[in-house]
């Protein structure tokens, strides 16, 4: 088969958006972690981490600034997704990382209302 790109500098995410994460039982491990690890670890982990945002870890970013457990619209990962000003959208446009599906981001929001449980 061949496989025809819009860009070729984007990375195919299609394994990891393909994923659906469901509306509530959101689970860290299975869900969240694996694209995190995707779109965001590549830039933020315990060797390089932009901003000291290391999300490569659980411990490392459910610290009550990054993830508040709890309050999504308190925490700066959702509002770093969404290019909430003054913060730049994440992943940064023109980086090959894709950004989070719709899907994704109201997965993301409800793990952290369930109470961002390493689960
Ligand atoms: C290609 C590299 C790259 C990727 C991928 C990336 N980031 Fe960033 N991130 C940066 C850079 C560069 C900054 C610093 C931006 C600035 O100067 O304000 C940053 C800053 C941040 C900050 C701190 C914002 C602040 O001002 O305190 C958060 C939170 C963040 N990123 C979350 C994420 C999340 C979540 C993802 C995945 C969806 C992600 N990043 C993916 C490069 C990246």
């Amino acid at each position: 088969m061949i496989f025809i790109s819009g860009c070729k500098d984007v990375i195919n995410d299609n394994p990891i958006d393909n994923i659906i994460i469901p509306d509530s039982n959101v689970s860290y491990s299975q869900h969240l972690a694996p694209v995190l690890e995707r779109k965001c670890v590549p830039c933020h982990n315990s060797a390089y981490n932009e901003k000291d945002v290391d999300l490569s870890v659980w411990t490392n970013f459910v610290d009550g600034r990054i993830v508040v457990p709890g309050e999504p619209d308190n925490s700066l990962i959702v509002w770093s997704i969404e290019g909430r000003p003054p913060f730049q959208l994440m992943p940064p446009i023109g980086s090959p990382y894709a950004p989070f599906t719709t899907n994704q981001y109201n997965g993301l929001k409800k793990w952290i209302e369930e109470g961002a449980k390493n689960n």
